[in-house]
């Protein structure tokens, strides 16, 4: 099949029109990848088991690894799972349209292989508008993932998603570069407290402002099994290794001066990710600078494109300086530790400033 690249501008007149035909597309069974605010995502009609195994096999996904069902409203919730508590609707009145996905109890009509053989559902109400009027034309709620390669850091621009897929899609819907940049915030609603699956695009700082204590798991022992279980697989993940640090600025600097000046004398190529301030003390072959200090909404909005750049540069290992774990800066620290599996130095006395 060939890909229609089909290119969204919300300020053109028509075009909603545009999205008509991807819409339709998505109705008979076919695959369309959309922008969200948070990544791109690649859909298909979630209550049709053949079209959802073509998402499986597009990306390369591991079969127990359940989707996210997008829906155009929240009344539409009742179609795809049998429950919606209390805690949910306060969630889904204050965080919906926007990047939230709740876990509740799923309807037992959705094929087994959208829910990855679990008995929940993740629902979310995507607030991008291109990503609500395809929901709201193609009429079913649309199963959809982040539209990269398994194991690839997720898309935030229609160019990722070709690199990527190709022509194993058949629409492309570009809306340009998504606005928030890591996936949505995912907690699991059937339990109370409620718990924290995937870190994303709202804090849980922000989420527990509005419905008390969330629970965060401990981390996963290997052999384990996690409870949202895409965060088993390794992730996020650029071709060359990541190493990334954590401690105090004056630290990580020392220990980044200390690595790249090795590098250097191997005439090993690194590439660096990090902030503004780092950057003034460092130097290296590539250098993605994603914000000031402690920018953590930017950070997010520019790292999965940075690990992508990075590996475009070719370079033979990275480098990542440290975001706080505040606001985005969970969902960074997240990514990145990912892209790092497991490849983080803690440097610094605890005490040092
Ligand atoms: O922002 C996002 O969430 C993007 C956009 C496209 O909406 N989607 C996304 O989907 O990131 P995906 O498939 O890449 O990640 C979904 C995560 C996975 O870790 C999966 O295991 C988890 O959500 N998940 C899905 N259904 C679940 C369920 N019923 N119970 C627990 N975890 C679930
Ligand atoms: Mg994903």
């Amino acid at each position: 099949m060939a890909c229609q690249w089909v290119i969204v501008d919300t300020d053109q007149a028509d075009w909603v029109q545009t999205l008509e035909a991807p819409a339709q597309a998505l109705r008979e069974g076919r695959l369309v990848a959309f922008p969200t605010e948070t990544v791109y995502g690649l859909g298909a009609n979630a209550f049709d088991a053949t079209a959802v195994e073509g998402i499986y096999r597009a990306k390369g996904r591991p079969s127990d690894n359940p989707l996210i069902v997008h829906l155009a409203n929240v009344e539409d919730v009742w179609k795809v799972a049998t429950a919606f508590p209390t805690i949910a609707q306060r969630l889904a009145a204050r965080f919906w349209p926007g990047p939230l996905t709740l876990v509740l109890p799923a309807r037992s009509q959705l094929p087994r292989v959208t829910l990855g053989g679990l008995q929940t559902v993740a629902v979310r109400l995507p607030s991008h508008p291109v990503a609500q009027q395809l929901l709201r034309l193609a009429d079913v709620p649309v199963a959809a993932p982040s539209a990269n390669r398994s194991g690839r850091p997720s898309p935030t621009t229609a160019a990722h998603v070709f690199a990527d897929l190709g022509d194993r899609m058949d629409y492309l819907i570009d809306g340009g570069p998504c606005l928030v940049g890591v996936e949505s915030t995912v907690l699991d609603v059937t339990v109370t407290p409620p718990v924290l699956l995937r870190p994303g695009g709202i804090p849980k700082e922000v989420l527990e402002a509005t419905v008390g204590t969330i629970e965060v798991p401990a981390p996963l022992q290997p052999e384990e099994h996690p409870r949202a279980p895409g965060m088993k697989y390794r992730h996020y993940a650029p071709q060359a290794p990541l190493l990334l640090l954590e401690g105090p600025f004056p630290a990580v600097v020392r220990a980044a001066q200390e690595e790249l000046r090795r590098a250097e004398q191997a005439g090993v190529s690194t590439g660096l990710i990090t902030d503004r301030a780092y950057a003034a003390q460092l130097s290296a072959t590539v250098v993605r600078i994603l914000g000031d200090p402690g920018e953590t909404q930017a950070a997010a909005a520019a790292l999965f494109d940075a690990l992508r750049a990075m590996d475009q540069a070719g370079v033979d290992r990275i480098l990542a300086t440290p975001w706080p774990r505040r606001g985005m800066g969970e969902a960074v620290m997240n990514r990145l530790e990912k892209a790092a599996g497991g490849h983080v130095r803690r440097v610094g006395a605890p005490d040092e400033a």
